[in-house]
């Protein structure tokens, strides 16, 4: 879900090629147009024995294209046209025969004919594949998908799973959701690109007994955002997650853990591998020195039980302390409720961390916005109030810019 318009201001050629997977397009143009962008539907015959180019009209807002014979442009030249406009072409579904088809440079359909025409440097083609699984991986497809890639087309997907012909395998199309944050992602600034970081998100639960435990309000959802948008920004990402329902960003690869040493100790073999450490979670400050193997039951009494607590490891400290060699660049949060900043201050010195985010706990807990204070040795800097993923995305560029040169 996006009401961030991370398209807007973006003029987006959807190309539909004859598969199964067009119904997924229709879906797929709203998404798009939801999220901001313009969109010129282009169709193939093919496509057309599938969905109708009226139902494609209706959902881009825009007469549909089907035909290179199309006499609406003023010069009699669609292939030329609707390419010089374009920000990026996306075809989707792009079947076997039509990656075939740009493989070889052919230009027998309006489609192939504006891929071919485009101006390669400035209009990107991203191609998103939908198949059976057998034309996917026969040799001949291989090929096809190696040259163009090789020619400088980007793939989105395909995906595995159920296909419609019954088999499961790789090359279904992806889903339009996951379409349109590929073709979001794609747009975002390479800035962390070669980089590794690591992200931990979410609360840590601290067992009681075997159904209970002590844990917080931590949504994740900034450490999520985070982790989305080091993604975004070209970084391969692994994010240590608490125990949080939110969705995994595409692309980043996600250890769950429940309790603050399970989060430690999935941490601490990770960091040295890594070029940026962001401590995002809410961790337990205590847990309860021996978790009760059976459900503590009330026993009558009126008498409460007593827990005896101990401390848990700081795990962005600890990561700060390994060697120069080992630590990657790392950056804590700090959710206050009062005198933020003279906190953000101190903790930044106690945690030995070159870069703090502070925030305001009760403010941020839960919600989809945030206001950030950036505090490192050259002082403060603010970001003011806006979508998690927004901050995020400024913040990766915070942090790229901080990096010593790879
Ligand atoms: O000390 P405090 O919990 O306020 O510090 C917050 C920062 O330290 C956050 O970046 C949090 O992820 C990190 N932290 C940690 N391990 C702990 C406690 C906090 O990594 N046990």
């Amino acid at each position: 879900m996006t009401d961030r318009l991370d398209l807007a201001g973006r003029h987006i050629v959807l190309g539909l090629s004859g598969g199964v997977a067009c119904y997924k397009a229709a879906d797929f143009a709203r998404e798009l147009v939801k999220a901001g962008a313009t969109v010129q539907v282009v169709m193939t015959e093919g496509s057309q024995q599938f969905i109708t180019p009226v139902t494609m009209q209706a959902l881009s807002g825009r007469p549909v294209y089907t035909s290179q014979w199309d006499t609406r442009p003023a010069a009699n030249m669609a292939h030329i046209d609707l390419s010089r406009e374009a920000d990026a072409i996306v075809v989707a579904p792009a079947s076997a025969d039509f990656i075939a088809q740009l493989a070889q440079g052919r230009a027998g359909e309006l489609l192939a004919l504006l891929c071919l025409a485009r101006p390669v440097d400035r209009c990107p083609l991203l191609v998103a594949p939908a198949m059976n699984r057998e034309m996917w991986s026969h040799p001949a497809t291989r090929r096809n998908v190696a040259q163009i890639v090789a020619d400088g087309a980007h793939l989105l997907g395909p995906g595995h799973g159920d296909q419609a012909c019954g088999e499961v395998g790789d090359g279904r199309m992806l889903e339009p959701a996951e379409l349109r944050d590929d073709l979001i992602a794609f747009f975002q600034p390479k800035v962390l690109s070669g980089r590794h970081v690591l992200v931990t998100a979410g609360p840590t639960f601290e067992a009681i007994d075997p159904v209970r435990g002590i844990t917080n309000l931590s949504s994740g959802k900034m450490g999520f955002a985070i982790a989305r948008a080091a993604a975004e920004a070209g970084a391969q990402v692994t994010l240590v997650a608490g125990p949080v329902s939110l969705p995994t960003p595409r692309g980043v690869r996600r250890i769950d853990v429940l309790s603050a040493l399970q989060m430690h100790d999935a941490v601490m073999p990770l960091a040295p591998h890594h070029d940026v450490f962001v401590a995002t979670a809410a961790v337990a400050d205590w847990r309860p020195a021996a978790a009760s193997e059976r459900k503590i039951k009330k026993d009558g009494s009126g008498q409460a039980p007593a827990f005896e607590m101990t401390e848990n490891p700081d795990i962005l400290a600890a990561v700060a302390r390994l060697p120069e060699a080992e630590r990657p660049y790392c950056v804590g949060f700090a959710a206050e409720s009062h005198d933020v900043l003279d906190n953000a201050r101190a903790k930044r010195l106690r945690k030995g961390v070159p870069l703090l985010v502070a925030n305001h706990g009760p403010a941020t807990f839960g919600r989809d916005d945030n206001t950030l204070l950036l505090v490192d040795a050259d002082g403060v800097a603010e970001m003011p109030r806006a979508d998690k993923l927004t901050l995020a995305r400024a913040l990766a560029g915070a942090i790229a810019q901080r990096l010593p040169r790879p």
